[in-house]
């Protein structure tokens, strides 16, 4: 295998009862940043995504749409895979529950499950909420209702939509046995769920007391069978999160190599939502199955989209009819500007409140009035006063002190820290401090002024070189956020080659820039967008 350290990365993998919209876009994005920051940091990246395609809900969206599951989930696919080649998702990996190796892993569970003593055949009576694919208990489903006054109508504790009475025969998970152990990785690893105040959340959930997990089904069908009892199919749940080992190799002989390689994940990331199901209930999975757990599970926040009739902002879903399908937001700011808004621009352990209007500012400001002005207008200096060229680089030029030099010092490992704990808003801003300084350097040198007194030709080039030099280590860090364009941006400056960097560090030294090549100015980077357009 590789000699470069693993960095394995997952998305939850999305039910596919209706298209992608931008909630699911999100989450995929910042493992996708996540993933090519990790690459161009020198790790060998497995990025994994994919759809989660059994279950009640499933079957039910099927069946509205008058196909069989299967048929729905194939439908379906292409609306994923799609949009994520569209939005520059470096995915290594696509899975899909209805898969055989999939179906192989969760029987193989199943087995090592039976072996483990901590599966027990029993019979559930209680509540289920289809479209969470989650149980209540009567005490859960009660105390909500006397919180929120709902009385006698069997509302979900979560997402507040009617529940299912289920009575059935059922495996039992022994979750109740993991309490202990749970709480005990949690003191050993403080940091196995961020940000911080969400492991004080898992904490006292489990502190509270675990009930054992009902694993399995007989009122339907649509999921993976019970390899010793085929009345039964897996919970939904059981069989989704093993996804994430299954798609590195476990249950398959053939591929113990690259298992003992990528496992553990070294990050799951998951909507605050379901943070119970990766920092519970799979973690005593694992355990119960002797095998590693993932380094760390990142809780994201969800969008959120301000009423106008409240003012107050809410959860964007579909079916409260205020999401903003993905397509809207490439329409207006393309798929760069897109990425690096949602990037950029929202705390990931928060919820987040996002609009047009800010979507506008952020993109002017940033992209076409600091780094699209910044380029172009380096780029057309360099070109008009070298000949179609870069300056020639003197000898010694890259150990000269200089204002943008200082500022780039270092730039890199402040970046990697804000990149290595998700603060992709501080990862941007170290970024945009350079992009800002060398657009007043550009002021306050007046290259125009100096270009005037052929005396003063070192000088210019010596200007130029410093606006190339900081514009290009501003194209690699920006990179994961906006892959095209630092792509674009570095081919405008004869450095294709460098575009896919895998030492991040070393590419961040100054003094890269090369001397005497032809520089393209093509067309600009970010266009001003008009205000109209946005509102619209
Ligand atoms: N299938 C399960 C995950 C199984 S992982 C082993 C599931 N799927 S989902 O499609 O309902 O949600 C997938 C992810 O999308 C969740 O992490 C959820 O938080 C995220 N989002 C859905 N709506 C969202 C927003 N409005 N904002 C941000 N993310 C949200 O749960």
């Amino acid at each position: 295998m590789a000699e470069k350290p693993s960095y394995f990365i997952t998305t939850p993998i999305y039910y596919v009862n209706a298209a992608p919209h931008l909630g699911t876009a999100y989450c995929t994005m910042l493992a996708d940043v996540q993933a090519r920051y990790r690459r161009a940091a020198g790790y060998d990246v497995k990025f994994l995504t994919g759809m989660d395609e059994h279950g009640e809900k499933v079957a039910e969206a099927a069946a509205n749409h008058g196909m069989t599951p299967q048929e729905w989930c194939d439908s379906q696919a292409p609306l994923f895979t799609n949009l994520w080649k569209e939005l520059e998702i470096s995915n290594d990996d696509f899975i899909r529950t209805t898969e055989p190796r999939q179906q192989h892993a969760v029987q193989y569970l199943w087995e090592r499950m039976r072996e483990s003593g901590y599966l027990y055949k029993g019979s559930y009576d209680g509540w289920y909420c289809v479209p969470e694919e989650t149980y209540f208990t009567e005490n859960q489903v009660r105390k909500s209702d006397e919180e929120k006054g709902t009385h006698g109508q069997h509302l979900c504790p979560d997402c507040g939509r009617p529940l299912e009475r289920v009575q059935e025969e059922s495996y039992f998970f022994k979750l109740s046995a993991f309490q202990d152990k749970l709480l005990k990785l949690y003191d050993e690893h403080p940091d196995f769920v961020q940000p911080d105040f969400r492991m004080n959340e898992v904490r006292s959930f489990v502190a509270g007391g675990l009930q054992d997990l009902s694993v399995s089904r007989t009122s339907f069908d649509w999921g993976i069978k019970v390899p010793f009892d085929d009345k039964h199919v897996t919970y939904v749940w059981f069989d989704a999160l093993l996804n994430y080992a299954t798609a590195v190799g476990y249950s398959d002989p053939s591929r113990a190599e690259e298992f003992a390689y990528r496992w553990p994940a070294q990050l799951h990331l998951v909507g605050k939502d379901i943070i119970r199901f990766h920092c519970v209930i799979w973690p005593a999975m694992l355990m119960a199955i002797g095998e590693a757990l993932p380094e760390h599970v990142f809780a994201h926040g969800f969008l959120t989209v301000r009423n106008p009739e409240t003012g107050q902002a809410e959860k964007m879903s579909k079916s409260r009819g205020n999401a903003i399908a993905p397509q809207d937001v490439v329409d207006l700011l393309g798929v760069e500007g897109y990425r690096y808004y949602f990037m950029t621009d929202v705390i990931h352990g928060e919820d987040s409140a996002i609009s047009y209007e800010r979507m506008e500012q952020v993109y002017n400001a940033d992209l076409a009035n600091s780094w699209g002005n910044l380029v172009s207008r380096t780029l057309n200096m360099s070109a008009k006063y070298f000949d179609g060229k870069t300056p020639e680089v003197p000898e010694g030029w890259a150990g000269k002190p200089g204002t943008l030099h200082g500022i780039a010092e270092g730039i890199e490992g402040r970046y990697a820290k804000c990149m290595e704990r998700l603060d992709y808003a501080g990862a941007k801003d170290v970024v945009m401090e350079l992009v800002h300084a060398a657009n007043h350097f550009i002021e306050d040198s007046a290259p125009w002024a100096v270009a005037k007194d052929p005396a003063r030709k070192d000088e210019l080039a010596d200007i130029i070189l410093s606006l190339l030099e900081s514009i290009r280590i501003c194209a690699h860090l920006f990179e994961p956020f906006m892959p095209s364009t630092s792509t674009e941006v570095l081919r405008r400056l004869g450095l294709e080659d460098e575009a896919s960097t895998d030492d991040l560090a070393g590419a961040c030294v100054w003094g890269g820039i090369h001397g005497g090549v032809p520089v393209a100015k093509g067309e600009a980077l970010f266009p001003r967008l008009n205000t109209k357009k946005a509102a619209k």
